[in-house]
């Protein structure tokens, strides 16, 4: 079973056991989008380093030839949304974890195509914090016939691993990520949290709260909703401002959003209702950073506090990491520190998880079989 196997297993060293025309990949597979990169075995250089949005279209019927390229049944990530009309659209995660089997099957299969062919795959997937045996055996059955050996790896270890700098461990300052520090990963299904102290977590490490960035988009369409009840924004339009807007802290009232509503352009005035839209996130991450806390064994916990680290698309609401890291100071923590790990967090799981794959043991790596 990997789990053991990752469980008990120190931090990895930088050396491998597989063959070489073996092809590595390492697989952060969000709700909203995954990412992927590949080597091969021994080589440092990527094949692949991609984004691709977690979404599958199928082809509406009676469709005429030529309105989708190639005539294709089914249309993956970037292309099913730019065809979306034409399209059944079918997101194949929910909070995280795999939700519908047949569509998460066809993006894994549409995953292989980005490799070179004709190799053993093996692959290090990111999983939630404490995603259960049901999770896990529906991620092993969505890939089984795509990757020939798995390892599943939460998530927030992965992010923490692949933030890691090897170059500057020996530095004086640098304060490695792996050794003692807390990881929230918000992602659009699920916020998860993780202290990584030096080994692979326990599940008593992890909290996972299926509450993030959807959720938060569902919270805005109602506020917007309720000032403006003939408002009729598509979901994309309210992430869209979502996403250039939200912030954390202090109400802002100067917040004016113009969109075309049934054609016609409107001027929205919801500085108040974006700052509503992120409040029951900031109160369940500051919850969970509390039980983390509480968790950790009490002489790591002043260095703890110094390594609180946000990561996940939400971690790019503005201020976020500022009035976080207050409410702490508020709440009598000694001096926390808390930081966004950067704008490109899509890249640290996967980056994780390719540094996890080139250092597995062969006996960690999990066969699947047809
Ligand atoms: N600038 C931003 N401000 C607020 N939210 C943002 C911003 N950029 C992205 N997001 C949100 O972050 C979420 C996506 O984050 P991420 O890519 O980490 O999720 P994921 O890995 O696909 O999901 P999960 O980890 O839950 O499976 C979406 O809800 C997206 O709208
Ligand atoms: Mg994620």
């Amino acid at each position: 079973m990997e789990e053991n196997a990752t469980e008990t297993t120190p931090i990895p060293t930088m050396s491998s056991n597989t063959a070489a025309e073996t092809i590595l990949v390492g697989f952060d597979w969000g709700t909203n989008s995954s990412c992927i990169m590949a080597s091969t075995t021994g080589s440092n250089d990527l094949l692949t380093n991609e984004i691709i949005p977690s979404i599958v279209g199928y082809a509406k019927e009676g469709l005429l030839e030529g309105i989708l390229p190639s005539d294709k049944t089914v249309l993956f990530g970037k292309e099913a949304l730019k065809y979306r009309i034409y399209c059944q659209l079918q997101r194949p995660m929910r909070n995280g974890v795999i939700d519908d089997l047949k569509s998460a099957s066809d993006y894994a299969g549409h995953i292989k195509e980005h490799l070179p062919e004709g190799r053993e795959y093996r692959a290090v997937i990111g999983v939630p914090a404490r995603a259960d045996q049901i999770a896990r055996e529906n991620v092993r059955t969505a890939v089984k016939g795509v990757f020939d050996k798995v390892i599943l790896i939460p998530e927030p270890f992965l992010a923490a691993l692949g933030y890691r700098d090897e170059s500057r461990l020996k530095e004086d300052g640098y304060i490695d990520p792996v050794n003692n520090s807390l990881f929230i990963d918000i992602g659009a299904g699920s916020s998860d949290l993780c202290l990584v102290q030096g080994y692979y977590p326990q599940p008593d490490d992890q909290i996972s709260i299926p509450y993030a960035g959807d959720a938060v988009d569902a919270e805005l369409s109602k506020e917007i909703l309720q000032k403006y009840p003939d408002s009729d924004l598509s979901i994309h339009s309210v992430i869209e401002i979502k996403e250039e807007h939200a912030y954390m802290g202090p109400q802002k009232s100067d917040i004016i959003v113009k969109k075309i509503i049934g054609g016609k352009p409107r001027t929205l005035d919801i500085g108040y209702e974006i700052g509503q839209s992120t409040l029951t996130l900031l109160d369940l991450i500051f919850e969970g950073v509390k039980q983390e806390i509480a968790k950790a064994n009490p002489d790591s916990v002043p260095e703890l506090l110094q390594n609180i680290v946000l990561t996940g698309g939400g971690s790019q609401i503005k201020n976020f990491a500022e009035v976080l890291q207050k409410m702490l100071e508020d709440d009598g923590y000694e001096q926390p520190k808390v930081r966004i790990i950067g704008e490109n967090y899509k890249e640290f799981v996967a980056k994780g998880a390719m540094k996890a794959a080139r250092a597995a043991k062969e006996r960690q790596w999990q066969t699947l079989i047809d």
